[in-house]
């Protein structure tokens, strides 16, 4: 049977034994637990992961914290949108159950030794490549929180396609016995999927990021239509971009697995993007053969 959806404000937990505590309490009641991860600035995507949780999990924990350790040093740490009044409110609003929301202090204590490498393709390529050391900072954070929250699932978004898989390994690699649910993209009326980054754009910067599900659209066409080679339906992604006046920093043809790039496209395959434009960097991804073209087809 489903649980209510509590429409209280959310327990707040501040550190991660308190995480822990309030978990292994749960699971004594019998209770399952659902954790969603997230750096706050919570909009419709976070959402989704939110609702499917409260719908799975007997209790649903959201995790706050906009993690240093996964940011470049010339990258927009300091600028990232935080918004912890609203994030509460929609907590509430969504019945989640408890917030966990940690000093950057209480998650890396002075002296620590330990770190993650996230090694191969799958941490070196493409996102990995752009972002030295990302992946790294997403492991032990991720890593961590799923070993103080001991959740029965963790929710992630389909948009942070390389993340995804980045986390799927770990839990395999260290055993961490957490089921890993991922949701499918949100995206706005026009097909840009949401992201904390959007309120970047400016009105004009806003019209031109369409080129990126538009230019996705066309390569799934392209695949309906036939085409299998990676190489084409990559570079009919990068026109689109390049026409539009993004600046691409990569478009490949990937294993949803382990982000090796193929020859030939098949059916699961996915194709990956990153772009700037102006100041701001977005990524994006579609499913071939599984995901529906992004509207804004032809825009
Ligand atoms: O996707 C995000 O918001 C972050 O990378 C995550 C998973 C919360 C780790 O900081």
């Amino acid at each position: 049977m489903m649980p209510t959806p509590s429409t209280s404000t959310p327990e707040l937990l501040s550190t991660p034994d308190d995480l822990r505590r309030w978990s292994l309490a749960c699971r004594a009641a019998g209770l399952s637990v659902g954790m969603v991860p997230t750096m706050g600035a919570l909009h419709a995507g976070h959402r989704a992961l939110i609702d499917r949780s409260v719908a799975e999990s007997d209790r649903v924990v959201v995790t706050i914290f906009v993690n240093p350790a996964q940011f470049g040093p010339h990258e927009d740490f300091a600028r990232y949108p935080r918004s912890m009044d609203a994030d509460l409110r929609m907590l509430a609003s969504a019945g989640v159950h408890a917030a966990f929301v940690p000093s950057v202090e209480t998650m890396y204590p002075p002296g620590r030794v330990t770190r993650l490498d996230i090694t191969g393709p799958l941490g070196e390529r493409l996102e990995g490549a752009s972002r030295p050391g990302h992946f790294n900072g997403v492991a032990l954070v991720v890593t961590k929180l799923l070993v103080a929250g001991v959740p029965d699932r963790a929710y992630f978004g389909q948009k942070d396609a390389q993340q995804c898989a980045v986390v799927r390994r770990l839990v395999r690699d260290l055993d961490i016995g957490v089921e890993i649910v991922v949701c499918p993209t949100v995206r706005d009326t026009d097909g840009l999927a949401i992201s904390s980054r959007n309120v970047y754009l400016s009105t004009e910067e806003r019209v031109r990021a369409r080129a990126i599900p538009s230019s996705l659209a066309t390569a799934i066409a392209q695949f309906e239509a036939g085409e299998r080679d990676a190489t084409a339906l990559a570079t009919t992604v990068r026109s689109c971009l390049e026409n539009a006046g993004l600046d691409v920093d990569y478009v490949a043809v990937v294993r949803a697995e382990d982000f090796t790039e193929v020859e030939r496209a098949a059916p699961t395959n996915q194709i990956v993007l990153a772009a700037r434009i102006g100041s701001t960097r977005l990524i994006d991804v579609v499913r071939l053969g599984v995901d529906t073209a992004p509207v804004g087809r032809g825009v």
